[in-house]
């Protein structure tokens, strides 16, 4: 508990105390302005405006009736309705002395852990994934790791696409060109041109429309020749899939794809139809609901035919009936924001227990602020955009540091890299729409990937000039006010790790460390810590740095960003 929390649990006693029909807070946020204190609380406001009672007398009262924890200044009230309070560089430094000794460095786990599943990346077989699939997996990937830290059982899931209606004009094309052998090295591009041709033809031919259907349907009514080709389309685009995640460290728990539930869809529109929460129209089967939309929602074709929600709604069951998943979080972007307003419904009707929620984001564009695109119109390959990132980053580091060679230097630019892309993506507030800039992501004065590593690299050497590894446990003294100042920055680390959880947004995290990368460079510039005037001091500092490098490879870790001993 350092600094915020101390406060905050004194002051919730006396809330509680006075005023318990206000709930529990939290009361304390951090000072916008320091210059009229640390930390400020508007309870008295919101006491006065829910009591009637007047603003100002309870917060002389507060100030008065609760004391801060010990070493803190006297409080002070402001406009009305604010206490103000500020803690001194002694407990600031006894702060920092127990946020040392902490290995969660002051992120408090739930106190009510949950089950949650975090449905992402999810990308679709026979297609190369594109830049479109960056954000899903990175986004999808930080929340798994954000909820797990703050003490959650999370179970990661790849729901790929491997049971649309795609199979059909893929199949098609396939085996009118005998079944090929598909190579080593571009499957997934092979299969993707089988499907353009396949699609081409039963688009401009209605008979050969007629057969993608009957291919469709003897693959999913078990023929085991199509099975056979459907495995290799399958496996084929694993590999795929497997080197991108590879590439940018992505795991999951589950690779639970949509034909996994092929054999419940029938089960789960007899049952819809069972409760009347869904019903036949011209043959389909449907759900309604005016307020979401006029359209209904289809959950089997008039052929008979299952569709992505059918899937989603089966998945969903088994999410809950088989891991017992408390919550459900869906990873994708905005535009399917109407089909999981329809799939909660819609489970919510069918009284499944949990919690779901779609957590979206917005579209990356290019310098014309139209969706990014390839020269030639087609979406970025996220193979070529990963490529693309290591080449950069390798010149980069080729201006920096001539003297890399050989695999150190392949490696640390692959590291640098994607370290950017991964940053450069996470840091926009994800419902934004943001443009992607090479120039921007890859600088390394700005507020980039590489600009918080290299105050992380500079914790690090300073700690090596100094002879040691990770430094002793010594006292915190804090003599100037850039050292004040980090210190505080330091002990929010637990809770900005809450609020990006909370929130589901990343970009809190992001910004918080740039903001400590910047602060350390202060503190740098103002604090000598090798030459610092007296033992205690160097010590103290070295202290402070190894903290603040910790912290930033926490962080980063969190974002899935991996951090380097030297640049
Ligand atoms: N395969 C889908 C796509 O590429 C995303 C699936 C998201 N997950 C889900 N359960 N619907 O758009």
């Amino acid at each position: 508990m350092y600094l915020r929390a101390e406060l905050e649990a004194n002051v919730q006693s006396w809330t509680q105390k006075n005023f318990p029909s206000l709930g529990i807070g939290p009361w304390i946020r951090p000072c916008a302005d320091p210059r009229h204190g640390h930390f400020q609380t508007h309870f008295p406001l919101l006491a006065a405006k829910q009591t009637g009672g007047n603003a100002r007398e309870i917060a002389t009262r507060l100030a008065e009736e609760c004391s801060p924890p010990p070493g803190w200044e006297k409080p002070q009230i402001a406009g009305g309705g604010f206490v103000n309070y500020r803690a001194t560089p002694n407990a600031v430094a006894r702060g920092i002395e127990n946020l040392r000794k902490d290995k969660a460095f002051g992120i408090v786990p739930n106190e009510r852990p949950e089950t949650i599943v975090v449905d992402f990346s999810s990308p679709n077989i026979a297609k190369a994934m594109h830049v479109g699939h960056i954000r899903s997996t990175l986004l999808g990937d930080t929340l798994a790791r954000l909820l797990r830290r703050c003490g959650n059982q999370v179970i990661r899931i790849n729901h790929l696409g491997d049971w649309g209606t795609q199979f059909g004009k893929l199949l098609l094309a396939y085996r009118a060109a005998g079944r090929p052998e598909l190579s080593n090295s571009n499957a997934i591009q092979q299969l993707e041109e089988f499907y353009k041709l396949g699609h081409q033809e039963s688009e401009s031919d209605p008979a050969k429309m007629e057969l993608a259907r009957a291919e469709l349907a003897a693959l999913q009514s078990g023929d085991p020749e199509r099975k056979k080709d459907w495995e290799v389309f399958c496996e084929r685009s694993a590999e795929h899939f497997r080197e991108i995640y590879r590439r940018l460290n992505v795991t999951f728990d589950l690779e639970k794809g949509e034909s996994t539930y092929h054999e419940e869809l029938p089960g789960v529109v007899e049952d819809l139809l069972r409760l009347k929460i869904a019903e036949i129209s011209q043959g389909a089967v449907v759900v309604r609901n005016p307020s979401i939309s006029e359209e209904p929602f289809l959950i089997r074709k008039s052929d008979g035919a299952f569709l992505y929600g059918t899937t989603d709604l089966a998945a969903l069951r088994s999410r809950i009936r088989d891991l017992h998943a408390h919550r459900i979080i869906y990873v994708t972007d905005g535009r399917q924001q109407l089909h999981f307003r329809w799939l909660f419904d819609t489970a919510h009707k069918w009284n499944q227990q949990g919690v779901f929620e779609h957590v979206w984001f917005g579209t990356i564009l290019g310098s014309d602020r139209k969706p990014l695109k390839s020269r030639d119109g087609t979406p970025i390959k996220l193979v070529d955009l990963l490529d693309e990132a290591k080449d950069r980053a390798k010149k980069i580091l080729l201006e920096k540091r001539p003297d890399l060679t050989g695999q150190s230097l392949e490696d640390k630019a692959e590291l640098l890299g994607i370290a950017s892309l991964k940053y450069a993506d996470q840091m926009p507030g994800r419902n934004l729409d943001y443009v992607f800039t090479w120039e921007k992501l890859l600088a390394f004065d700005g507020n980039t990937a590489p600009y918080i590593l290299n105050a992380y690299v500079r914790t690090r050497s300073i700690l090596r000039k100094a002879g040691i590894e990770t430094p002793p446990y010594h006292p915190i003294v804090l003599k100037e006010p850039a050292e004040e100042e980090l210190s505080r920055h330091l002990m929010q680390y637990g809770d900005i790790v809450a609020l990006a959880a909370q929130d589901r947004r990343p970009h809190h995290l992001c910004g918080y460390l740039f903001e400590t990368a910047g602060m350390f460079h202060r503190f740098f510039e103002a604090c000598p810590v090798l030459q610092a005037p007296t033992p205690d001091l160097r010590n103290s500092r070295l202290t402070l740095a190894g903290l603040t490098g910790d912290i930033l490879r926490d962080g980063l870790g969190i974002l899935g960003i991996p951090t380097l001993e030297e640049m």
